[in-house]
């Protein structure tokens, strides 16, 4: 059960805590509490061992395919986490004896994670366990753990088993052998292992203390090395009332690091600085991040708060800011869903957040895209197509297309399903050109159109003039056989979202360079207009479908649950969603579509989307906003909180939604601080939810950071860059100069 942090101000809520422990539902922390920094993800699996763990780290970028029947993924590396204590020879696990009590805390403001436990072995006196432990912001490459025990009613003879465990697998999958284990110096535990395919050398280093009562123990320290573990063990009686801690400082590198580190002298550095001292550096890493991009939300409910601090966390720890050699998994570096693959989620939902707050790391991210261009212009190649076609699922730079072909049983046939989105879902292609222009509009950064931007620009609008084909009936191009965002309808003709995007991405390359083809296919390419009712239809023939009452599956705990009475096949019959896919297309191209299209069509589509993926809601809470709809957009809002953060258990074990923590983000700047970038130009004009009081954020916009204050009444907008910007504040256009603040009334 996850509870908020309340805080004793209105402005200090960065705690999240989990005060029942229940052994099955430890995956879904393991998610939310996972600890990173962008090159290391450190699930927060327990240091002892409970059926339902997955224990997981990984660093970004490993990439390995273990056999030509699998894809890449990002393999599961050995595990630092472990740590096995017993008193007076009982093994430490909260399933036995009597938990008196156990809190998890994740401290957003740090990164620290702690648990405070109080246990009663079977047979003995209680003891109180506290367990900390972070990855270093400020040192990449490190890992922090610490263990104090208090022996409170009696003498404890006290065993410690802890080490480097290479037992571990995706799934079952094992992407590494050994290469070498060995200790330096008596002390420094060290493990190489390689990928099995790619190559990569994974090297491991881990170094134990152990203090009773602030003094260094004299303990005999035994090596334990066995196949895929190397660790030690040490025994000792803790006297009643004294306290024994344990410091377990660790070290990761591999031979795909952008700068060779030697993890020796670095894991001993970090010796003499300590765990405490560690903690320090990394809490002020953090700090700094809090400074430049705490949101405020000062309301009723204190959840909010903690839910947009939460995205921020994650949207800090998902992401290598300076390597353009790797993108952001679905699921982040927290889990092994979708295998660490970097989808059209970073574009949509989670570059706005970038771009708006971490230019530099936007930056990062095309030019990833730029990177993988080669890839697309092979992908583009193979399918007859000219230009560049974005793979579906993308890994390593050199990689191409890495989406899977099956996944999960068919009811129907028993067999597993094909999947058809690494051939037919096409609009990523689009949806990278639309973050591009974004970025440049938002940043101003010419240089980067000049060397990668306009590239990719007109590489996919030329694959967009490929991919159309003239109808003889319709006197029109048409883009048939696709899946748009909705992946519960395949095989379709003139989805209007792809159609809508391609037209975008092909008119911006024009901007650029009059080529005819694209010309001719931008100008003559069907796009979906409103029928008799506004309603768009979402492709062709979509409005023939059956529809059918929701109401079960829309109340659903679970996703998918519709699959457990329809198979695809039978489900692409059906006006079902799983996921916004229309709705988004009014958003993203806001000014194309009249308020009143605008408002059916959500009306029309919110009845029929389920909400199967986690990008959905966030959608349908920044566009109910716009529509004057407020309630609904707070309850949506909620919503796409509760994807990972929800009152209760979360129940997500295959890692956190990366998107997600994007939408968030989306949900309190682009819905209620009300920020667009239309036509080139910034809107400010927030409007809050009602219990909020205020909202305080900041974006940075043509370079200059803005601080945006929002109250009841309307907004102060700060320029706390030096040069003058333009920004449309609610209906008043004005400029700002440097240093200067504007306040306009969001009161009719
Ligand atoms: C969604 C896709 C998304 C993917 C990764 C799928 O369930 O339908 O839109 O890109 O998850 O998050």
């Amino acid at each position: 059960m996850l509870t908020f942090d309340r805080g004793t101000g209105a402005f200090d809520q960065f705690v999240i805590e989990e005060t029942t422990f229940d052994a099955q539902a430890e995956g879904g922390y393991e998610a939310i509490f996972c600890q990173g920094n962008g090159y290391l993800g450190q699930r927060a699996a327990l240091e002892e061992r409970y059926a339902g763990q997955t224990r997981n780290l990984f660093v970004t970028g490993t990439f390995d395919r273990f056999h030509e029947s699998e894809v890449t993924e990002l393999p599961n590396l050995p595990d630092l986490t472990n740590l096995r204590l017993s008193v007076n020879g009982m093994p430490f696990s909260m399933e036995q004896g009597d938990l008196v009590s156990c809190t998890r805390r994740l401290n957003l403001k740090t990164g620290e994670l702690t648990r405070y436990v109080q246990w009663k072995p079977p047979q003995g006196k209680p003891l109180t366990l506290c367990f900390r432990r972070f990855v270093s912001m400020a040192r990449e490459h490190l890992l922090g753990f610490q263990v104090e025990i208090t022996c409170a009613g009696e003498d404890c003879a006290i065993t410690v088993e802890s080490g480097i465990d290479g037992t571990v697998t995706n799934s079952g999958t094992q992407h590494l052998y050994e290469r070498e284990k060995r200790l330096f110096g008596g002390r420094i535990l060290f493990m190489e292992e390689e990928t099995v395919q790619s190559g990569i050398r994974c090297n491991l280093y881990a170094a134990h203390s152990y203090q009773v009562d602030g003094h260094e123990t004299a303990t005999r320290r035994l090596p334990v090395m066995r196949r895929r573990y190397l660790g030690e063990t040490v025994s000792m009686t803790v006297r009643k009332g004294q306290t024994l801690r344990i410091e377990k400082l660790c070290c990761v590198t591999t031979s795909r690091d952008l700068l060779t580190l030697d993890g020796e002298a670095a894991l001993r550095e970090a010796i003499g600085m300590g765990y405490e001292g560690l903690l320090c550096e990394s809490a002020a890493a953090w700090a700094a991040l809090w400074a430049a991009q705490d949101i405020r939300i000062d309301a009723q409910n204190g959840y909010d708060q903690v839910a947009i601090r939460f995205a921020l966390y994650h949207l800090n720890i998902m992401v290598k800011k300076d390597d353009d050699r790797v993108g952001i998994g679905a699921k982040g570096l927290s889990g092994e869903g979708y295998k660490g693959h970097s989808f059209w989620d970073t574009e949509i939902f989670l570059l706005p957040y970038y771009t708006f707050t971490q230019p530099d790391t936007a930056h990062t991210l095309l030019r990833y895209r730029y990177r993988i261009l080669e890839g697309a212009r092979r992908k583009a190649r193979d399918h007859g197509y000219r230009g560049a076609m974005y793979p579906w699922e993308s890994a390593w730079i050199d990689d191409g297309e890495v989406t899977p072909l099956l996944g999960g049983a068919d009811i129907v046939t028993g067999e597993s399903t094909p999947i058809l989105t690494g051939h037919i879902e096409q609009h990523i292609t689009a949806d990278i050109a639309y973050a591009v222009w974004q970025y440049a509009q938002a940043t101003g950064d010419s240089a980067f159109m000049e060397n990668h931007g306009w590239e990719m620009l007109m590489e996919t609008a030329r694959f967009w003039a490929s991919r159309a084909t003239w109808d003889e009936r319709r006197q029109a191009y048409v883009i048939c056989d696709v899946i748009g965002p909705d992946e519960y309808k395949e095989h379709v003709d003139n989805n209007a979202y792809t159609n809508y995007m391609a037209e975008f991405n092909m008119r911006l390359a024009l901007k650029r360079l009059d080529d005819q083809d694209i010309r001719h296919v931008a100008e003559g390419l069907w796009l979906p207009v409103p029928d008799e009712n506004g309603i768009i239809p979402q492709f062709d023939g979509y409005m023939a479908l059956q529809a059918i009452d929701l109401t079960r599956y829309k109340q659903a705990e679970s996703v998918g649950d519709i699959f457990k009475d329809y198979n695809l096949s039978q489900i692409n019959h059906l006006q079902v969603c799983k996921q916004s896919d229309t709705v988004l297309l009014l958003l993203l191209l806001e000014d194309r579509f009249s308020p009143e299209v605008k408002r059916r069509n959500y009306e029309f589509y919110e009845a029929r989307t389920l909400h199967d993926s986690s990008l959905s809601k966030a959608t349908h809470c920044v566009l109910a906003q716009d529509l004057g709809l407020d309630d609904i957009a707070y309850d949506y809002f909620h919503a796409a909180c509760a994807v990972d953060l929800p009152i209760g258990t979360p129940k997500s074990p295959e890692g956190i939604h990366s998107a997600a923590m994007g939408g968030i983000w989306q949900c309190v700047v682009y819905g209620f601080g009300n920020v667009r970038l239309t036509g080139g130009k910034l809107r400010i004009a927030p409007r809050l939810p009602k219990g909020w009081h205020r909202l305080s954020f900041r974006i940075i916009w043509q370079g200059q950071p803005l601080a945006v204050d929002a109250d009841e009444k309307g907004v102060r907008v700060t320029n706390l860059g030096r040069e003058a910007v333009g920004v449309r504040v609610y209906e008043q256009e004005t400029i700002i100069p440097g240093g200067q603040e504007y306040a306009g009334s969001g009161m009719a």
